[in-house]
């Protein structure tokens, strides 16, 4: 293995993390963008998913891809023409990768490593989530299906396929957290719908070390859930991130009809429920080094 990446979306959350942490232990990484980087440590090449261009040296010599891109799904409203950028950003990008490795058969690309996301489940109540679990039916579960269903093109190129369904990524600097912690910060927080949907949560250093991992290890194939293996309630969530802020709960729970008007189909990121199981890539011999709520939000708030 010649430990050179080749990230999509490495510019995001997740991928700048990722790409600090690859640097760290000696990868050359390549980042596929549609604007120029600013990291030095990091050869950056441009593409346009939209107009199908590609700068066809990013593969030059690498051997692992991550494709991390996609449209966020938190921002701005679902239009018929959001919902379509959701969709290609995660597909047409890795279609559109396909195409340059077929057009370059000596290429030295062996794996693809995807992000999917536990929206693929759907809303499932209290019914623990296996791998295997059925798909849902609603917009997320559908983008989750099609952006599957995309990166599994590659083994027709003979590639490694894992796809890692990724839950809440806990993250002091952004994404969910940040949102939640926000009005309880203000002393304004309260659990959301019922308070009783299932929250798959993952700490954001557990999320990059399973990327490594999935990079390291050839025999991880297929799909995982990438998440922390004691999921919560919303409810708790919320409560956990109110006691360690040391911040009162004290508003009642803000109704999911209120949530449903207020944002329209996009609370279903807020209401649904999945509670997925993190057994299958702890078979593997993955160990968790945040596997309570409790440890992960003591080390995000330190
Ligand atoms: N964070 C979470 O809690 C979470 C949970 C489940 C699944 N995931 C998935 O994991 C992946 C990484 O998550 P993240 O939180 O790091 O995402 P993020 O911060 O939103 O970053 C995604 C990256 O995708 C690229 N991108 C955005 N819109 C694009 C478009 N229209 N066409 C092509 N590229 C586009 C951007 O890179 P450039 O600007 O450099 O082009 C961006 O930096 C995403 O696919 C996300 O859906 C994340």
């Amino acid at each position: 293995m010649s430990k050179h990446i080749l990230l999509t979306g490495g510019t995001g959350l997740i991928g700048r993390k990722l790409t600090d942490l690859l640097i760290s232990k000696g990868y050359q990484v390549n980042h596929l963008s549609r604007k120029q980087g600013t990291n030095p440590e990091v050869s950056t090449f441009l593409w346009d998913v939209n107009k199908g261009q590609i700068d066809e040296r990013c593969i030059d010599g690498v051997d692992t891809i991550v494709h991390l891109a996609g449209a966020n799904v938190a921002d701005g409203r679902w239009t018929d023409k959001r919902k379509k950028e959701i969709i290609e950003s995660r597909t047409k990008s890795i279609g559109l990768i396909y195409k340059l490795l077929k057009a370059k058969p000596q290429h030295t690309v062996k794996s693809v490593i995807s992000a999917s996301a536990v929206g693929y489940y759907g809303d499932r109540g209290d019914n623990l989530l296996t791998e295997t679990s059925a798909p849902g039916t609603d917009f997320l579960a559908n983008v989750c299906l099609q952006w599957e269903h995309a990166v599994d093109a590659g083994s027709s190129l003979g590639l490694r396929l894992a796809k890692l369904r990724t839950g809440v990524v806990l993250d002091a600097k952004g994404g969910a957290l940040a949102a939640i912690a926000k009005p309880v910060k203000f002393g304004l927080g309260s659990p959301l719908g019922t308070g009783k949907q299932w929250v798959s949560w993952i700490h954001e250093d557990d999320v990059t070390e399973m990327y490594l991992y999935a990079i390291e290890n050839e025999r991880i194939t297929g799909d995982y859930n990438m998440v922390a293996p004691n999921p919560v309630t919303n409810r708790q969530l919320t409560k956990a991130v109110a006691k360690e802020l040391h911040r009162p709960l004290w508003l009642p729970r803000v109704p999911g009809f209120a949530l449903e008007l207020a944002l329209g189909e996009m609370a279903s990121m807020v209401l649904s429920s999945q509670k997925a199981s993190a057994q299958k890539i702890e078979d593997t011999g993955f160990k968790f080094k945040y596997p309570t709520l409790t440890w992960a939000l003591k080390e995000i708030y330190r």
